[in-house]
């Protein structure tokens, strides 16, 4: 097996054949899905906790289904009612959880890092679902597998990751895995909302969509995280649908078969009209949902391995 981590924390520093491995994978999840057939015999006996410190609809929910449809036992806490309203430290939760013996711990915290920390601590192989701006491994594994079945292929292709970029980390992950898999990455957005020096991670800058869209396969828009957002990065919602928000005009400055993505929540009408958001022709917005059920399926298969060979 390609895949020789305990953990997932992050995309970058993945090599391709580990994402390749992911990728199979999760393609064979995606027809046993289809199917209607399940595998629950993976991870019987096994426990999955779900640990979100943050709000989650996707994720959190699909970890939940990937894990039952594996047959493990599968616990979401829920942080609103848990000790850590009591002040209990995130390591004392960490130990706790330790202690009744739990095989994978899937998290989601709003400080960059935190799942890495968890993993130094604690004997489950742990899954970052997402920390503060640093990386969302598990959407852009997600997404790539959205492309690659739409596309045939993610070597080449031209990807605008477009938006807030800044406070992204569904941006940052898609970034490595593309730049790593051969695409040709661009990220688009007001100056205020791309990192500096952005253009070090392999990508290049736009500062205008008919610029960063033209040529594009695949146009990525993020949503406008105003809850990480210091007060003045963008002016009125309205002013910002109207020079970076995503419609039929701007996705006109793309290929004629360009593909519209978007990791979710939406702002409809702020990151994206609901005309193309939700045109069946251009818009795979559905399909990446569909695809992280079988993702996640796949990383739990994998780390439920890899954790018994690295033993
Ligand atoms: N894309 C994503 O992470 O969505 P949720 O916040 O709903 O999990």
């Amino acid at each position: 097996m390609s895949y020789r981590q305990k953990h997932l924390l992050a995309i970058e520093g993945l090599e391709p054949p580990a994402i390749a491995h992911l990728l199979d994978l999760a393609e064979s999840y995606v027809l046993l899905n289809r199917s209607g057939r399940t595998q629950r015999d993976l991870l019987r006996g096994r426990t999955l906790i779900n640990l979100f410190f943050e709000d989650s609809t996707r994720t959190r929910t699909s970890f939940e289904l990937a894990g039952k449809r594996l047959g493990a036992d599968v616990i979401n806490m829920s942080v609103s009612t848990s000790s850590v309203n009591k002040g209990e430290t995130l390591l004392d939760t960490a130990w706790t959880l330790n202690a009744m013996h739990c095989d994978l711990l899937v998290v989601r915290h709003g400080e960059s890092g935190a799942p890495a920390l968890l993993a130094q601590k604690v004997d489950a192989a742990v899954i970052n679902a997402g920390d503060g701006t640093h990386e969302h491994p598990t959407q852009a594994l997600l997404d790539a597998l959205t492309i690659r079945r739409r596309k045939g292929r993610i070597e080449g292709l031209a990807v605008a990751i477009c938006g807030d970029v800044l406070h992204s980390r569904v941006a940052r992950s898609n970034i490595h895995l593309l730049t790593t898999l051969g695409c040709d990455v661009r990220v688009v957005g007001p100056a205020t909302l791309l990192p500096a020096e952005v253009e070090r991670l392999g990508v290049r800058a736009f500062h205008d969509m008919r610029a960063g869209l033209e040529g594009a396969d695949i146009v990525m828009m993020l949503r406008l995280q105003k809850e990480r957002m210091a007060r003045g990065l963008v002016p009125s919602a309205r002013e910002y649908f109207r020079f970076w928000g995503l419609d039929a005009e701007k996705l006109g400055y793309a290929k004629k078969d360009a593909l519209v993505m978007h990791p979710g929540p939406m702002n409809r009408g702020v990151e994206i009209d609901s005309e193309v958001a939700d045109d069946p022709a251009r818009s795979v917005i559905k399909e990446q949902v569909e695809m992280g059920v079988a993702v996640r399926m796949a990383v739990l298969d994998t780390l439920s391995r890899s954790g018994r060979n690295d033993a």
